[in-house]
């Protein structure tokens, strides 16, 4: 199946259930962000490769919606169990392609392993309902409706370079346990994580043409995936930018986005500043700021300022820098554009005045930590997702004024509210404008069985096993007419 040469591997994609190369003859290479090197090749599969994927989709669905949701979860089940018995090669698969530290890593996979057995089990427990006519004025007790969930169709499935396997899996297995086909189409940069993936779910037995993988740059497919007429929803987890084209191009499709995040953690005077600080430095650094949930600014009440920065300091000071394969937290970015985009980030604060407080070091595509102070409301950082390890303390002189400048942001994704009153954290929690508020705690996804969604530029629906099921079908109302 993958084709080894100069100790590089090709990889095919997933045709309707076989390995094959894309008759474009064209392959993408896959760098390595910490070893430099190429670890493998990946199909630039072509316009006509997707039609005849839609095709065999839209056949497949038919029957499999058709199986019993125990008969559809029995593959799953077998899934999870065939991911479990390569859950080391695959959290290598990762390490090396996006290069996520081996411990979240594996962690990522194992999550994913129990995100697959905890959806099948969910959509067993999920049901219709029921309901009689008369609950309506001049209604009649006669009338019956029978309410059932019912697939969309075919579904695309579209995952960030972030976690490749985790969201990816958490839009295949609802999509698939709702009776869905999928097409999948990973980010070209976690692409042979995903195949990995895919290779287990066909040891699996999963009936062919349910699900096919669909490799090649965004800028390419994208679009002709997004405007084909054979999707009928389609699950999206990237970045702002690429969310709302997606919502451009897709009209009257049914459209979950996840982007985009510039989570404020909200540091009031009464704040346990070891338990801010433990969360804020996990929250803003692991992975090295890349996840969406990451802590991506503190707003910090003027009195505490500067004891909350010294603690912050020590502690970021304190972090592991360097490779992934050592477990560091701060690892390489994703590549050298990102790591630009960061450095400028920093500069544009410095010239404005911030106080670097440590960091703003840099080898290729790899940052030291770095914490800014006294940053303020001209500086691009303070609004503009970095993705990466750097961290804006933007000082305040009320809880009020936090919030303000927590609202001002185009983002709405998560927030964290530090403080040891609950009243004036269940206030802040109803006044910030979020789809998610943490009370002493660092954002993030999860649990999976929480919703999880994003407001303003940060999304649209919402995520987490069971509202993913959600969305993922559609209510069908059947109405017997009984005799009176
Ligand atoms: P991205 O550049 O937007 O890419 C995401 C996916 O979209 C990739 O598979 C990409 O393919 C694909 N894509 C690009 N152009 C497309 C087009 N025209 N039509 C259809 N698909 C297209 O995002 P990323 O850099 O991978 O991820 C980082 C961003 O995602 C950050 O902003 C982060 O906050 C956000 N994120 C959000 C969540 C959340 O749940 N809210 C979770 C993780 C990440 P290629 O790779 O081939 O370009
Ligand atoms: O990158 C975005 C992910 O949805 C964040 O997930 O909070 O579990 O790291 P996480």
């Amino acid at each position: 199946m993958d084709i080894v040469k100069n100790d590089v591997t090709t990889y095919p994609a997933y045709f309707a259930g076989d390995w094959q190369a894309s008759e474009s003859n064209k392959t993408i290479a896959i760098q390595s962000p910490w070893r430099h090197e190429t670890i493998g090749r990946v199909q630039a599969v072509t316009q006509s490769e997707v039609d005849q994927v839609i095709d065999a989709a839209k056949k497949a669905q038919k029957p499999w919606a058709k199986l019993s949701l125990g008969e559809r979860g029995a593959y799953l089940n077998k899934w999870a169990d065939e991911l479990d018995k390569q859950k080391d090669d695959l959290a290598t698969a990762v390490m090396d392609e996006v290069g996520k530290n081996y411990k979240a890593a594996k962690g990522e996979v194992v999550r994913t392993i129990n995100l697959i057995r905890y959806t099948v089990q969910e959509a067993l427990h999920m049901h219709g309902e029921s309901v009689r006519g008369d609950g309506f004025p001049g209604g009649s007790k006669e009338k019956l409706g029978i309410i059932e969930r019912v697939p969309l169709g075919v579904v695309l499935a579209i995952s960030p370079f972030n976690y490749p396997v985790n969201l990816s899996a958490s839009k295949i297995a609802p999509a698939l346990m709702a009776g869905n086909a999928v097409i999948f189409k990973p980010a070209t940069q976690g692409s042979i994580s995903g195949i990995k993936m895919i290779q287990a779910l066909d040891k699996a037995g999963l009936p062919k043409g349910l699900l096919s993988l669909v490799t090649g740059h965004g800028s390419e497919i994208g679009d002709y995936l997004t405007e084909h007429p054979g999707i009928n929803m389609i699950s999206f987890t990237g970045s702002t930018r690429t969310g709302k084209r997606l919502s451009q191009k897709s009209i009257m499709i049914p459209l979950v986005l996840e982007l985009g995040g510039k989570d404020p953690a909200i540091v009031c005077s009464d704040a346990d500043l070891d338990v801010t600080v433990k969360n804020i430095i996990s929250g803003a650094f692991s992975y090295s700021g890349q996840r969406c949930t990451a802590v991506k600014r503190v707003l910090v009440d003027d009195k505490i300022a500067d004891q909350l920065v010294a603690k912050l300091k020590t502690a970021v000071e304190n972090l592991s820098v360097g490779s992934p394969a050592d477990n560091s937290t701060i690892v390489p970015l994703i590549d050298n554009k990102a790591a630009d985009f960061v450095s400028g980030l920093i500069d544009d604060a410095l010239g404005k005045g911030a106080t670097l407080v440590t960091g703003n070091h840099r080898e290729g595509n790899l940052l030291t930590p770095t914490l800014l102070d006294n940053v303020t409301q001209d500086m691009d950082v303070a609004w503009i997702e970095p993705f990466g390890p750097v961290l804006p303390i933007i000082r305040v002189h009320s809880l009020d004024e936090a919030i303000k400048i927590a609202n001002k942001s185009s983002f709405g994704l998560q927030a964290s509210v530090f403080t040891q009153d609950i009243d004036k954290a269940l206030e802040a929690a109803g006044a910030i404008e979020v789809g998610t508020v943490q009370v002493n705690g660092r954002p993030s996804r999860g649990p999976d069985n929480f919703p999880f969604l994003g407001v303003k530029a940060s999304g649209m629906g919402t995520q987490g096993v069971h509202n993913s099921i959600l969305s993922m079908s559609r209510e069908k109302l059947t109405v017997v007419n009984l005799r009176p």
